[in-house]
């Protein structure tokens, strides 16, 4: 059975929302999106959004990515954590990221990020852009799934209309794991074609809504 971000979560009912769509600030940290989920080693980790002190574990899981998956999560070969990468983790804005991790617990009990999905907001707010990663020793257990189930889940919770992301061609792990959610690739990859084109990268869209216009 697949490992999966499962909603209910049951809280206190009378919370104000943690985000509207109106231009309130500050928001309020989304704590209710935090939930226990078990992967398919059975290993338990809690995913919940980011927040401030996070970007060291962030830092962990980029320390030991392979090459080839810092280039297929940040489309080239780059030495460090991008600066833009760490200022959004130095200080979350709630209203314009959805910045969802993952953090399991060590052989010693502390708790370590395995997994970060980095979502933006556009200015419009209709549409949130992700980076997805998960730490090389937890992959394959389902996590890169919860973390991308997750972020859809926020996404219609905000309201937002579409969930999208950058894909190298030769990333077919993502691009399987984004058409099993319904993504589609509006270029219409070919898969026959996709060893040729491993550099480029292509766009995935998830409508979570009707297009204006449509029927
Ligand atoms: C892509 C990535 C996030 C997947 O995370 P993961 O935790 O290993 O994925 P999961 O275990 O949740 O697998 C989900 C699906 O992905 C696909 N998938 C995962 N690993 C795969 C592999 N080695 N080969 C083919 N498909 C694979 C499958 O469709 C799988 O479906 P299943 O749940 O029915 O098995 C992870 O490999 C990673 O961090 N890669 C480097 C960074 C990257 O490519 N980021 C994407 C940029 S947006």
């Amino acid at each position: 059975m697949n490992a999966a971000f499962v909603p209910p979560w049951k809280g206190p009912r009378d919370l104000p929302p943690a985000w509207s769509t109106t231009e309130t600030f500050p928001y309020r940290y989304p704590f209710e999106i935090e939930r226990w989920v078990s992967l398919r080693s059975g290993q338990r980790v809690l995913v919940r959004v980011a927040r401030p002190g996070d970007l060291d574990g962030y830092q962990r899981i980029f320390d030991a990515l392979a090459p080839g998956d810092i280039r297929s999560r940040f489309m080239g070969i780059v030495a460090r954590l991008p600066q833009s990468e760490v200022r959004r983790l130095e200080d979350v804005n709630y209203s314009r990221e959805i910045i969802l991790v993952a953090s399991a617990l060590d052989s010693e009990g502390r708790p370590d990020l395995v997994g970060i999905n980095s979502g933006l907001i556009d200015p419009q707010r209709s549409s949130v852009e992700f980076g997805l990663v998960v730490r090389s020793d937890y992959k394959g257990l389902g996590l890169g799934r919860i973390l991308l189930q997750g972020l859809i889940h926020c996404a219609r919770l905000r309201g937002l209309a579409e969930v999208r992301a950058e894909v190298l061609r030769g990333n077919h792990p993502m691009m399987a794991l984004m058409r099993s959610l319904g993504f589609r690739c509006p270029d219409d990859v070919d898969d026959g074609d996709e060893e040729q084109f491993d550099d480029e990268d292509v766009s995935f869209v998830l409508h979570l809504m009707p297009p204006k216009g449509d029927g």
